[in-house]
């Protein structure tokens, strides 16, 4: 590991604090996301820089309530001026009409329009200057998510010689779904450019290096504990699965202040002895939450005398209100609360209660310790802090997580919550039935085990793992490499052939026989290899650590 001996510097599309123009004036409000809550908690009393968009166009109210943010933080905030046009065209546009749909497996909401690449590289080298202007040669420069995969290619072209990494919030997509993206080549060799590229999840990462594979055939790839290092052109990089976390510690104790517990129990009152069944999301099409609706309405066709004893509160924040995806994803939404509440209510009793707004986090707390059950069905996620906020807030243990197979937090979390795929409504309506049922002792030992992987897996943890990863520049340069690299420096790599065991592997002309890529097999099964001074080729160990 390379000891960093500068600041770190984040850089994200969005910085933690949004400033909102309204009829009475300029605001600032905290960011929501998964992004802004993770980092904003991690870096708390950490110094450095997070560079990033204040949320609105440039003009002379910004740097000033900037300023002001920042006074409450151990880190300085600079803000990167975007047009109506970037916005338009890079944020809704590139980054959430393309990427967001293709990323989370859903290419037919994806508008591929070509004007919006240009606009995304345009806007990626403004961010880079930015960070030109503030990175020194020892700092490190931590660039996050989907927006930005394109900055470090600049700031190399710009001569910044700063480490660099790159961390993907969102899930990366199969080889199938990526080569549609008509300019797949040019951000995988720039994300090459970054020395540290981490994933949430092991899926994430091994689907990365299968596009690589596909696409980029002359990239050589080895397979290391706990990394992967990735070779192109002469750099490295260091390929990683770092699931992110939330700050338990922070969320556990603020849980328990009294005005919490209060408010968590008028929010009980109101809805009497009924199990309360919670949904808490960003108003997005990932999230599954028209799904969870009709599971909802299928657990109160099928069992009917859950009737009248279950409460589902559904909390949405607004999101990317301009994109029309999203306009119609809020139609469908109140349409199916409205139809649900219209066939079943009763008198002194509505099934669901929607809730569009973004909540206070006193008001996020006592929701989280009052539910029953925390209902987190995404389509697809890269992690979902909500699931892991709402077991760090259940200091009584009396709450049951149901969990997306598809969210990065499903695998993490499965030993605890009831896993379930949420295009299954039947499965689904099944778990809140067997949640609804579950005896006080069982809940009781499925939270304390969730609460001790969400605790243990935090976002300090996160954080402390991301940076220990970033190699020393002569493993990223050449130079003092391990043996197997240095063998690759300067080889001319062949193209891949059919291996013995039956997966792909590329070899290296001037060594036939060294395996360097066995990508059919599982990243904990797929053995290493390197071709030791002997000229001998040396099982390593596998990846999941057997000699
Ligand atoms: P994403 O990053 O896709 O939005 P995550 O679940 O990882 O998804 O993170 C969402 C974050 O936003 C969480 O920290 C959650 O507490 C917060 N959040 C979601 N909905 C609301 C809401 N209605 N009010 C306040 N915060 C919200
Ligand atoms: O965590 C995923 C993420 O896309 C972040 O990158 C982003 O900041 C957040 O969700 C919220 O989305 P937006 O910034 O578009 O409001």
């Amino acid at each position: 590991m390379n000891e960093i001996k500068g600041r770190v510097i984040n850089v994200s599309n969005r910085l933690p604090v949004l400033i909102r123009r309204h009829a009475s004036g300029t605001r600032l409000e905290r960011s929501s996301g998964g992004l802004a809550t993770a980092l904003e908690a991690g870096w708390r009393d950490q110094p450095g820089v997070w560079i990033g968009w204040a949320g609105a166009t440039p003009d002379e109210s910004i740097e000033p309530l900037l300023v002001r943010a920042a006074r409450r933080r151990s880190y300085t905030l600079r803000s990167v001026a975007l047009t109506e046009e970037d916005i338009a065209k890079f944020y809704s546009g590139f980054a959430n009409e393309i990427i967001w749909p293709l990323f989370h497996d859903m290419p037919s909401r994806c508008n591929f329009d070509p004007e919006y690449w240009a606009t995304y590289q345009n806007v990626n080298r403004k961010f880079a200057a930015v960070v030109a202007e503030t990175a020194q040669e020892d700092d490190f420069v931590w660039v996050h998510d989907y927006h930005l995969m394109l900055t470090a290619a600049s700031l190399r072209q710009a001569g910044v010689r700063a480490n660099m990494g790159f961390f993907l919030h969102i899930p990366f997509p199969s080889p199938d779904i990526f080569e549609k993206l008509p300019w797949k080549q040019p951000i995988l060799k720039a994300l090459l450019e970054f020395d540290v590229i981490g994933f949430q999840g092991d899926r994430d990462r091994s689907n990365f290096v299968s596009c690589l594979e596909r696409l980029l055939p002359e990239v050589a790839v080895e397979y290391r504990t706990p990394h992967l290092l990735v070779g192109l052109a002469g750099r490295r990089s260091v390929v990683g699965t770092f699931p992110i976390g939330i700050d338990f510690e922070a969320f556990e104790h603020d849980a328990e202040r009294p005005e919490i517990a209060a408010h968590a129990a008028e929010i009980r009152k109101r809805v009497a002895d009924d199990v309360l069944v919670l949904g808490v999301d960003r108003l997005d099409y990932t999230k599954g939450i028209p799904e969870r609706l009709k599971s909802f309405r299928l657990l109160l066709r099928r069992f009917p005398e859950m009737r009248g004893h279950i409460t589902l509160v559904q909390v949405v924040v607004p999101s990317r209100e301009e994109i029309p995806n999203y306009k119609h994803l809020r139609r469908e939404v109140e349409l199916l609360v409205s139809q649900i509440n219209g066939e079943f209510t009763e008198p002194g009793w509505v099934p669901v209660h929607y809730i569009h707004r973004n909540l206070g986090r006193e008001e996020l707390l006592a929701y989280y310790r009052a539910a029953d059950i925390g209902l987190v069905t995404p389509l697809k996620d890269g992690m979902n802090l909500v699931a892991k906020e709402f077991c760090a807030a259940q200091i009584d243990e009396r709450g049951v997580l149901i969990v997306s197979e598809f969210a990065g937090a499903g695998p993490e979390l499965r030993s605890g919550a009831i896993i379930v795929n949420p295009n299954d409504f039947s499965q689904v309506a099944q778990a809140l039935y067997d949640a609804a049922h579950m005896t006080a002792e069982e809940k009781r030992s499925r939270m304390r085990l969730l609460r001790q992987i969400v605790k243990d897996h935090n976002v300090h943890r996160w954080i402390r793992s991301f940076l220990q990863a970033v190699p020393s520049s002569d493993q990223v340069k050449g130079g003092s490499g391990s043996a197997s690299w240095s063998e690759l420096d300067g080889a001319t790599v062949g193209p891949p052939i059919a291996s013995s065991f039956g997966s792909v592997v590329r070899v290296d002309q001037k060594m036939p026989g060294v395996a360097l890529l066995a990508s059919a097999l599982s990243p904990r099964t797929r053995p290493r290899y390197a071709m030791g001074k002997d000229a001998k080729l040396h099982l390593l160990r596998s990846a999941a650590g057997e000699d």
